[in-house]
């Protein structure tokens, strides 16, 4: 029995291998009915000299029989041929040339009785989707004497091709049994020798189970909340399984939800879900692989999940500190711009809200201007300043209304009297103060405006500083006492277009007035050079 299935096997080899003119094997294997031939593949030189090819058939080791000629057993060349061969032709068969010789075994197998072929004589061919595929109906010692020859397809001729070969791009039901018909005539009869190929066409997409998802995830848990791990595969076998790794037996907080469910389609494929359920997630769940594995024929494939723990409130308070810290460092920005920019922001805020504080003090006037008024000619800046560029400035550019003495008083009655009741009419004393400022003339509204202003608190006082100034000694105490920010330096050229820093910080300190009250009152200087905008 087991030499039988040795034997079967050596079949199987023999006819799986090309064709060849020469067999060397041991084993050979023929099919009963079919013509059959040997070549005795010895040196060539034998044959050049015409030697003579001897078979013989071998019964036992001790007996040796001539293999004669007949009808049926012919011989051509290095050839014996049999037409066709016979159940009784088995055995082993040696072939001699001088005193070389070489033997095989031949084993004739029956035909099958329903199939144009034998189901152990076949050719194997896999070929995948959309490859060539070629069937060629070629044999090397037939070829030239058959007849006819023809393709069958599952013992069937293919439709519509009469032809001997098949060339084409392999499609699925390409797969089949191919079998090539040699068609001999001998002696005036017909016999047939056969080829079978056995073609499986594969689908190039093969179908294999697939676990979804990344194969490494690291996902966040929060302490006391539940977290699922989904494990899912497409199983195209039922024999495939998923499954996690670490089952924990005795881990009471997690548990596993096994889910099946076949795709609408249902092609033998099962949607397989594990998911992995920790409720609560607690802390000994952290920082831990778990990991889900497919099982399949192949190598086995595995999903892997790493938890982290999430950040939790802390995390947002860090946040929340980073958030005043950064709007507490933007507010203290924020002042100190506005202390820098305060007399900007004033201003704008006032035009903005057209403030007024002028409207209902009952006042004329909204400042007496204070100056050295001794006509020497060094002076003579100090008065252009006072009685030009001032006024130029104050009333004609931003609306207030000044008493300027020279100016405004016609000449005539109690200059002291006119002074102090002018002063009580004015809102703001502008001094411009100068080293020469304390003469006799100028003590007078000096110590009338520091009464106002300190005890009365009537008047505000703004001193201008038009020359620089190294020593204060010369002035009052009292005046000493103002506010330093109240003492505006003059600063020639600088400080003479309208946006300057020196315009601003007076404004700021003179009455909030709106453009409305603009006074267009005439006066002789009113027509005369006023401060040229400069373009810085
Ligand atoms: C073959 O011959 C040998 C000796 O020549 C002998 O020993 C043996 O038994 C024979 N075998 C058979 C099967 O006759
Ligand atoms: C071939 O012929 C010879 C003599 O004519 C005979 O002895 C021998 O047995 C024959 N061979 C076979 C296989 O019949
Ligand atoms: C089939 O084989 C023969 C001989 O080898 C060759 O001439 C012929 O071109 C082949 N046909 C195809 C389609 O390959
Ligand atoms: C060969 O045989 C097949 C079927 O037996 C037949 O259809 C075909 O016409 C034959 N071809 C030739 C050239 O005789
Ligand atoms: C093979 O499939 C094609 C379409 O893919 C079809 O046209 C053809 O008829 C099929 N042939 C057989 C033998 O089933
Ligand atoms: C060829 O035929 C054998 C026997 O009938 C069968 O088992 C096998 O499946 C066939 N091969 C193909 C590819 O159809
Ligand atoms: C081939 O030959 C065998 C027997 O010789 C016969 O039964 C069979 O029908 C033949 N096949 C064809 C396709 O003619
Ligand atoms: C698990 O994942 C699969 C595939 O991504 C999805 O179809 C399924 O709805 C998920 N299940 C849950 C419970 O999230
Ligand atoms: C789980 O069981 C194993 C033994 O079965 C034990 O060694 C381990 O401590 C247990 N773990 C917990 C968390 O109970
Ligand atoms: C069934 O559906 C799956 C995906 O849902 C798809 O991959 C497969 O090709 C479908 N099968 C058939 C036979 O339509
Ligand atoms: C799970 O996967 C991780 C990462 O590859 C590995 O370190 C760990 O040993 C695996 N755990 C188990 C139980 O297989």
């Amino acid at each position: 029995m087991s030499l039988r299935v040795l034997v079967m096997l050596f079949f199987i080899f023999v006819v799986q291998s090309t064709p060849e003119l020469c067999i060397f094997r041991g084993y050979i294997a023929a099919l009963e009915g079919e013509p059959y031939h040997l070549r005795c593949c010895l040196s060539t030189d034998h044959y050049q000299r015409n030697h003579i090819v001897r078979w013989s058939k071998h019964y036992g080791p001790n007996r040796t029989v001539a293999v004669n000629s007949s009808d049926r057993i012919i011989f051509k060349d290095d050839a014996i041929e049999f037409w066709p061969i016979k159940m009784t032709d088995e055995g082993t068969y040696s072939c001699a040339v001088g005193n070389q010789e070489h033997q095989w075994n031949i084993i004739v197998t029956k035909r099958s009785e329903h199939d144009c072929f034998h189901p152990n004589y076949l050719i194997t061919r896999e070929v995948e989707v959309a490859k060539s595929l070629s069937i060629n109906c070629t044999h090397d010692y037939y070829q030239k004497v058959a007849y006819n020859i023809s393709l069958f397809k599952d013992c069937s001729p293919v439709p519509g091709n009469h032809k001997t070969y098949i060339l084409k791009n392999a499609v699925l039901n390409d797969t089949g049994n191919y079998t090539c018909i040699f068609f001999l005539y001998k002696n005036g009869r017909s016999f047939n020798v056969t080829k079978t190929f056995s073609v499986k066409i594969k689908d190039s997409q093969d179908k294999i189970s697939t676990l979804y998802g990344n194969s490494i995830n690291y996902v966040e848990a929060e302490l006391g909340k539940e977290k699922i791990l989904n494990c899912t595969a497409l199983l195209m076998d039922s024999s495939d399984m998923i499954y996690w790794d670490k089952e924990p037996n005795n881990a009471t907080n997690i548990i596993i939800d096994k889910k099946k469910s076949t795709p609408s389609n249902s092609s033998g494929m099962l949607y397989v879900s594990n998911l992995l359920k920790i409720k609560p997630v607690k802390e000994e769940n952290l920082n831990v692989w778990y990991n889900c594995t497919l099982i399949t024929t192949r190598d086995p494939e595995t999903i892997h999940f790493f938890l982290k723990k999430k950040e939790g409130p802390a995390d947002v308070s860090r946040h929340i500190f980073i958030i005043v810290l950064v709007s507490s460092a933007a507010i203290i920005f924020l002042v100190i711009m506005c202390i820098i920019y305060r007399v900007d922001i004033m201003l704008c805020y006032r035009d903005l809200i057209r403030r007024d504080e002028t409207l209902t003090d009952g006042k004329e006037y909204d400042a007496f201007v204070s100056y050295l008024k001794d006509c020497r000619p060094d002076n003579g800046d100090e008065h252009k300043f006072a009685l030009e560029i001032l006024p130029g400035a104050l009333e004609k550019h931003f609306g207030y209304k000044l008493c300027i003495f020279e100016r405004d008083i016609i000449p005539g009655g109690a200059i002291v009297d006119d002074i102090d009741s002018l002063i009580k009419k004015s809102r703001r004393l502008i001094i411009v103060l100068s080293e020469n400022y304390m003469s006799d003339k100028v003590r007078y509204e000096l110590e009338s405006g520091l009464h106002e202003a300190l005890v009365e608190r009537k008047i505000k006082i703004i001193l201008i500083e038009f020359t620089p100034i190294s020593n204060f000694t010369f002035l009052p105490q009292s005046l000493k006492l103002l506010k330093s920010h109240r003492i505006l330096k003059w600063k020639a050229d600088k400080s003479l277009p309208y946006n300057s820093r020196f315009w601003k910080n007076l404004r700021y300190l003179m009455p909030a007035k709106t453009a409305k009250s603009i006074v267009f009152s005439s006066h002789p200087l009113r027509n005369e050079s006023l401060p040229v905008l400069s373009k810085v």
